[in-house]
């Protein structure tokens, strides 16, 4: 095992900081979870505790918050922080933008005035792959330029690494690494964590897994006439555990990497369309989707899926689980908190 961490986590109580939370502990580490539940509540945390067996240590607060960053800071001696409370509704963003600018960029910039002023020097950024945009080149690799972003909500991530590519340059004892995540799908093993939408879900997974539980009529299609080989479009979806243990990785190597801000894609480098996905959905569960072919969703991309290269050679890390799994994990998981969708 390496150097067990004390890490601040942000973001916690979300789909992709608890399941992070739950490998960082299975590893030894010694996280500390935040979360200020304005876009959640205690339910994943409840699972961690049934998942590792212990009350994880959670404290309520806001990132955003300087005196609470202050008292946490002041009272707790942490070697790093992972980023991952922010809010990341594509629709949401286009309605109120000031909202995801004020909530995405503020909570990163306290953090870091944090760890300036507490010599915390190692910070992991929750990234995505809208920064790419539309990439001319697929599978996109770290290098592709940053297309003008789709939404507000992919505006803050394109901000934000711009933001940490101007601090690592004045604070030299920083280490950074962007994680750009590719579509994180499936729930832990256990069943006992998944991803919780509020209302209606966006993404295509809960979407699907709601509409095979009964609680959706349909799941609508967005476009079978693109230039795909179904007419659908194509994504890189990717197990959030995959993705959780990258950020163990993550978190155990920043020391070791030859610049202080690197960025990683987080994918398969396996695209699969939307009806690919459906179609592997039904043959893995058994369960029908009753879905329709609607019009195309404006601001889709078309087609992307990651080259995770970079990571395999530079972190050792690659995804271990399959597009079944994850389906399955999240039909699981679907089965268990059908009760508490709306
Ligand atoms: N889709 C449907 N029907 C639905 C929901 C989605 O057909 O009900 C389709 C979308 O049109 C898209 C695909 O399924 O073609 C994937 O859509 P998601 O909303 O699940 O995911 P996106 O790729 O649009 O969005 C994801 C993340 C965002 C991030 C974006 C970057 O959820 O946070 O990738 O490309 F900004």
């Amino acid at each position: 095992m390496k150097q067990p961490k004390k890490i601040l986590l942000t973001g916690a109580a979300g789909y992709i900081g608890a399941h992070t939370a739950v490998e960082l502990i299975q590893k030894g580490h010694d996280p500390l979870l935040i979360d200020d539940f304005s876009k959640s509540d205690d339910t994943l945390l409840k699972g961690i505790e049934k998942i590792i067996g212990a009350k994880p240590n959670f404290i309520q607060g806001d990132c955003k918050d300087p005196a609470f960053l202050e008292k946490l800071f002041s009272q707790k001696k942490f070697d790093s922080v992972i980023h991952f409370a922010a809010y990341k509704s594509v629709g949401e963003s286009v309605s109120d933008p000031l909202m995801y600018y004020n909530n995405n960029l503020r909570s990163m910039v306290e953090l870091l005035n944090a760890m300036k002023k507490f010599k915390v020097f190692e910070f992991i950024f929750s990234s995505s792959c809208t920064v790419y945009g539309q990439p001319d080149v697929i599978p996109v690799n770290e290098n592709a330029p940053f297309k003008k972003a789709e939404s507000p909500y992919g505006t803050t991530k394109q901000m934000c690494e711009q933001i940490l590519e101007d601090v690592v340059r004045s604070e030299k004892e920083l280490r950074v690494i962007s994680l750009r995540y590719f579509n994180p799908v499936g729930a832990h093993p256990s069943g006992l964590i998944g991803e919780l939408p509020i209302g209606v879900p966006n993404n295509l997974v809960p979407y699907v897994t709601q509409t095979a539980a009964g609680l959706r009529p349909k799941l609508t299609v967005f476009g079978n006439d693109y230039d795909t080989p179904d007419g659908s479009c194509i994504r890189d979806f990717i197990h959030v555990v995959d993705l959780a243990q990258a950020h163990v990785v993550a978190v155990e190597k920043i020391k070791n990497m030859p610049s202080n801000n690197e960025a990683f894609n987080l994918g398969t480098g396996e695209g699969v369309s939307v009806l690919e996905l459906i179609n592997k959905f039904e043959k893995a569960t058994g369960v029908k989707v009753n879905f329709e072919i609607g019009s195309r969703r404006s601001g889709d991309v078309v087609k992307t899926y990651a080259d995770p290269g970079k990571a395999k050679k530079m972190l050792g890390w690659q995804t271990k689980l399959s597009l079944e799994d994850s389906l399955t994990d999240a039909w699981r998981w679907q089965k268990r908190v059908s009760h508490l969708s709306i």
